[in-house]
This record gives structure tokens, C-alpha cells and sequence, in this order.
């Protein structure tokens, strides 16, 4: 095991025109458990690719703790990678396809044994062991897979693309959850590539988000949801996603919503300390449908709506409105009786309303007064 270090590693596949990676600094702590989460497109596998040298990248260097690999074959690297589909010696018995990288390190047989065993419990393979793997479905070939790469106790780490892809949904749970135990057991570096926000929060102790070719934030899954430092963050993490209005910074550092003054803008490194603001101008809010409440009468700062619509979700409702042309959503309890077409009044909880130009999080709401501007 070791830190994974990228030192302004990018990559592009056309010489330069475009990056499917653009160049980052980034260190994959080792015996973490990670999700490299992004929509299809963004790099997820080309960086993978990079760790386990597969792909030489474009500019910047890699290193294992304080080994260079930059220039070091997939063979050197002591990676473990389980594709999106199998691939396996179909000619092979269960057994032997787990066994064979330990047999390629020339461990000895008795261990060998051990870790198969224990490996294919866990897995649930235990009963197919003799059974030659092109003779299992594509889901189950897909678990030999898995089992192949986390057989092995010292790699520097293992690297999952998008490994349950052609797994039954059912089955997905169960197997997240044996992965999160083999992690806890092993100490192994994981990192596991998906597009689904669910499998990377409810898989990863830190989920690192990609867009264009980009680290936009990485965090644990709360923050991701609480603090987004993204817009892209804020859409792509939550469902739906974080409501986004364009809003003005006035000369007095107040923030406005067409005619309604929601609160005090306060800068990114001021916000713990709620005090300073921002340059005035153009601004966007980001907050989630959870902190937009519905109050019905205006009672404190926030803005004047009409409700459009009502998803009735079952154990809560999602509430349509719009603030002048703007459309918010709020998350209302299951019995709120909106209608379409109420005129409501919208509250948005100071502390995780934010604020952001060009995309990244430049500041946060305050108060106005010492009052409660939610
Ligand atoms: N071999 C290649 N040659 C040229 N362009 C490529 C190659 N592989 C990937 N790309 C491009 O690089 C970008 C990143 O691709 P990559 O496969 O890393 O994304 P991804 O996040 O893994 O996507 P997906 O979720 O669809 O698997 C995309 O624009 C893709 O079209
Ligand atoms: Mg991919």
C-alpha cells in the first residue's frame, strides 16, 4: 500500500488540442476507500488508466509514496484493476482464475488456498468454484472478476471501473456492502469508479468528484451535500439537485433575488467568522430543495413565489415555484397541502444557502440584522 501521488498529471489523447484530463495535483491516501465519481465523459477511466499505466499521461508524474512510476509498465506498478466487464480465463475453473495472480507471485500453495477461500465466502462464489467460468452469467464472471482483484493482499492499490455494471441490480447492494467489508479487512487503497451518486456516497469514505477533466471537490458524502464547493456539485449530488438563481451583491452587501433582499453576502474566507462581503454585482444562489422552507406569510428575509406543481414522493413532497421566472423546488413534508398556483413565501436556511461566480463557491449567506435570515 502507498499514497498515490499526481503531480500536474494531465492527458490529452490529441495532442494537445483537448485535455480528457486536465493537468492536477492530487494524492490518493493510501488504505482509504474512494469513489471517482462524474457523468460519462469526464475522465474517470482515463485516470485510472493513468495510475495503473495503462496510459502514459501527456505531462506530469506519478509516484508511489516516494517512487517515481511515471515511465513504469502496468506490470511494475503492483495494481489490481477490475474493468466494467469481465474479463477472465473463460477455459479456467473459478478457482483458478482467483488463484492466478497469487500463483503468478509464486505464493506458497497453502496461502494460496486461504485467500480463494476466504475471497469467494465473502463473494458468494464458495458453491462455483470448480465450475469453469464461461459457464456463469455475465454478473456472476463480473464477481469472479472482482474476487480476482481483491484476492491479492499487497498492491499498491485496486482500482474498480465502474465494476458492477453488468451485475443485477439486486445483487449490487450486497456486493457494495462485501466490498466496503474486504476494504475493512484488507487495508487495501480502493478506488472506485462510478457515475451513480448513490453507489459512490453510500460506498466511499471520501468521493471525489470529476467534471470536464477536473477534480471540482472532494469530500465525505456529507459534505459533498451539505457544503457544495460547485455548482456542478450542487446538481449532480442530491435528488433533485441544488436549486440555482441568479441573484445581485448590492453596493451595501446585500444579496437580492430580483426585488427580494434574502440576506448579507459573506466571502468564502470570511465565513466562519460571518463578517466582510463581496464585490457587488452579478451572483449565483445555490441552495437544496431541503433548505428552501414554505412559510405561507412573509415573516423574515426571503422571496415571494407561486407554486407550480406537487410531486407527491411518498415520504415527502417535492414543491414546484417560481420566483419571478426562476424555478425553485422546496422539499415539504408528506402532508403539506401546496397547490399549484399558491402565492407562498420562501425562506432559504442562511447557513447552507451559498453563493458562486463562475461555478466555485465564492461566499455564503448571513443575517442582516443578527436576525435569522432563515
Ligand atoms: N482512446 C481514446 N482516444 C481518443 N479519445 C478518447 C479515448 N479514450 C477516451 N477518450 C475521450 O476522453 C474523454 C474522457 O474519456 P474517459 O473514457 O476517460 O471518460 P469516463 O469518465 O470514463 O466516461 P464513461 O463514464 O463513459 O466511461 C472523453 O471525451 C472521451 O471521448
Ligand atoms: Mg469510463
Amino acid at each position: 500500500m502507498a499514497d498515490i501521488h499526481l503531480e500536474g498529471v494531465g492527458h490529452s489523447y490529441d495532442g494537445g488540442e483537448t485535455w480528457a484530463l486536465k493537468p492536477m495535483t492530487w494524492t490518493w491516501q493510501s488504505t482509504r476507500a474512494y469513489a471517482l465519481l462524474g457523468p460519462s465523459g469526464c475522465g474517470k477511466t482515463t485516470l485510472l488508466n493513468i495510475i495503473s499505466g495503462l496510459i502514459t499521461p501527456t505531462v506530469g508524474r506519478i509516484w508511489f509514496d516516494d517512487v517515481e512510476v511515471t515511465g513504469v509498465p502496468t506490470a511494475g506498478r503492483n495494481i489490481a484493476q477490475v474493468f466494467q466487464f469481465p474479463v477472465l480465463y473463460e477455459g479456467m475453473s473459478v478457482y483458478d482464475n482467483l488463484a492466478f495472480p497469487l500463483k503468478n507471485r509464486k505464493l506458497p500453495r497453502k496461502e494460496i488456498d486461504e485467500r480463494v477461500r476466504r475471497v469467494s465466502q465473502l463473494l458468494g462464489l464458495d458453491n462455483v468454484l470448480k465450475r469453469r467460468s464461461r459457464r456463469l452469467d455475465a454478473g456472476r464472471q463480473q464477481i469472479v472478476c472482482l474476487g480476482r482483484g481483491l484476492v491479492r493482499s499487497h498492491v499498491a492499490a485496486v482500482l474498480l471501473d465502474e465494476p458492477l455494471t453488468v451485475v443485477d441490480p439486486a445483487l449490487k447492494w450486497t456486493l457494495r456492502s462485501k466490498l466496503k467489508e474486504i476494504h475493512r479487512d484488507t487495508g487495501h487503497t480502493l478506488i472506485y469508479v462510478t457515475h451513480d451518486q448513490t453507489e459512490a456516497l453510500t460506498f466511499a469514505d471520501e468521493v471525489v468528484v470529476l467534471n470536464e477533466g477536473a477534480i471540482v471537490q472532494a469530500g465525505r458524502p456529507a459534505e459533498l451535500f451539505l457544503s457544495p464547493a460547485h455548482e456542478f456539485v450542487g446538481h449532480f449530488i442530491g435528488s433533485p439537485g441544488m436549486n440555482v438563481l441568479p441573484a445581485e451583491i448590492t453596493g451595501d452587501g446585500l444579496v437580492r433575488v430580483g426585488e427580494a433582499q434574502i440576506g448579507r453576502a459573506v466571502g468564502e474566507a470570511e465565513a466562519g467568522r460571518a463578517v466582510g462581503g463581496l464585490p457587488p454585482g452579478p451572483v449565483n444562489i445555490g441552495v437544496r430543495p431541503e433548505f428552501v422552507h414554505l412559510t405561507g406569510a412573509r415573516t423574515s428575509p426571503g422571496a415571494a413565489a407561486t407554486v407550480t406543481g406537487v410531486d407527491r414522493m411518498g415520504a415527502f413532497n417535492l414543491v414546484h415555484a417560481r420566483v419571478g421566472e426562476h424555478p425553485v423546488v422546496a422539499r415539504t413534508g408528506a402532508e403539506s397541502g401546496h397547490r399549484p398556483g399558491d402565492a407562498e413565501f420562501l425562506h432559504f436556511a442562511a447557513e447552507r444557502t451559498f453563493l458562486f461566480r463562475d461555478q466555485v463557491r465564492c461566499g455564503s449567506i448571513a443575517p442582516v440584522n443578527g436576525g435569522d435570515a432563515a
